[in-house]
């Protein structure tokens, strides 16, 4: 019913991934599957809404009415499961100034923050450019599937000085839906050592192939005193660019402290589009995204099938969630320089370099599959012609 094979000509409307490529990568002469919003239409509810109210000619101071809160509840009981309450909210103008204002306002300069590396590059400037130190708890590579070390994580959040563990979940780049195992023992570690969690839950609507997002706040009570949830429909229905993102505590003490850092920076207002944006598309895209979902499966597995034909020796774990997988070249035996050097001018594909995420990501390259499998194809033919 939607159409996401449709190419659009996104020229000559600041797309980040089209118009800083130059900058990027030295030429705008390549394919660009790197930034992580996607080439499809958002939702046709969400164009409607957004066109009928930019129809009407005054723009001014606009607020956020109960609908806001109970679209994110309505979502996140069909989505995830997960029961909260509209109190337990709060608008944020993005994820990543959201995870700002609570590392601002969960711990001091000098205080420990842990993330899981290879990571979003933006964990890291969070905690470095706010004086945290940086623990840094190498994800564990069992065979392309990456595993947390707990035993480091223990070490880590026992540190007298850590105050925070920031949890990508999904996680980008390396695909993984954290089962809910795996977050029990990152509460227990937690809670133990009166570290809090604060879980950047922006990929969690994307989750494939039948697996499913766990929450973090869901998983028992204690564990959802403990958090705080950064959410978003912006990956999601590709409206990234209205700046409508959430924080959903349910331990009303820390939402307060979110909430003074936020109103004390005054970056609460938000924009009159970010809640048209958002209740439309939480509203009325779950068809929308349930197509959605199966032509990203398709386009994964579409690569799988075509590296192993034609390219055996590059390699990735299938992504559990995201639209984003991480290519292994190990195999190529070429440093980062030469990889990168090779795609973009011999290939002229654009591709994130793995090592933005971390030192792991040596070897690797991240792509961004939300493209019409068309332009896939053709970047994949690309590199294949390009290596022989
Ligand atoms: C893990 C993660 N968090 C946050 C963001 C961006 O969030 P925002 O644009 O709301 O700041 C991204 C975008 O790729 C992401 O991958």
């Amino acid at each position: 019913m939607y159409d996401f094979d449709k190419i659009i000509d996104r020229s000559d409307t600041n797309a980040y991934k089209l118009d800083l490529r130059e900058q990027n990568f030295g030429t705008d002469d390549l394919i660009p599957l790197w930034v992580a919003d996607m080439d499809f239409a958002a939702p046709p509810e969400v164009q409607k809404a957004i066109q009928n109210r930019a129809a009407h000619h005054i723009y001014g101071y606009t607020i956020r009415k109960e609908e806001f809160s109970s679209a994110i509840v309505n979502w996140c009981q069909y989505k995830h499961n997960w029961t909260i309450q509209s109190n337990w909210v709060e608008y944020s103008p993005g994820v990543v100034p959201a995870l700002v204002f609570s590392v601002l306002a969960f711990s001091n300069e000098g205080d420990g923050v842990i993330i899981n590396t290879p990571v979003y590059p933006p964990f890291y400037s969070v905690i470095v450019n706010n004086n945290r130190k940086l623990l840094k708890n190498s994800l564990v590579d069992k065979d392309g599937r990456y595993e947390i070390d707990f035993e480091l994580l223990e070490e880590q959040a026992s540190l007298p000085d850590t105050k925070i563990y920031l949890l990508c979940s999904p996680h980008n780049p390396v695909g993984r839906v954290w089962t809910k195992e795996e977050l029990l023992k990152i509460h227990e570690i937690c809670a133990k050592h009166n570290v809090l969690v604060l879980a950047d839950e922006i990929h969690s609507d994307l989750a494939l192939f039948g697996n499913a997002h766990v929450p973090f706040a869901s998983i028992n009570k204690e564990a959802a005193m403990n958090c705080i949830s950064f959410m978003a429909p912006s990956k999601t229905f590709n409206i990234a660019g209205f700046s409508t993102s959430y924080v959903v505590a349910a331990n009303n003490e820390l939402l307060k402290q979110y909430q003074a850092t936020q109103n004390r920076l005054q970056l609460h207002m938000g924009h009159l589009f970010s809640g048209v944006a958002l209740t439309s598309a939480y509203n009325g895209g779950k068809d929308w995204l349930i197509e959605l979902t199966s032509y990203l499966e398709n386009n994964i597995l579409f690569i799988e099938r075509f590296l192993k034909e034609h390219l055996s020796d590059v390699t990735f774990f299938r992504p559990e969630a995201t639209y984003l997988i991480w290519l292994n070249f190990k195999q190529w035996n070429m440093s980062q320089k030469e990889l990168k050097r090779f795609m973009i001018s011999d290939a002229k594909v654009g591709l994130n370099d793995g090592t933005s995420f971390g030192i792991e990501g040596e070897g690797y390259l991240r792509l961004n599959v939300a493209s019409p499998l068309s332009v896939i194809k053709k970047a994949l033919e690309q590199i294949v012609e390009a290596r022989r």
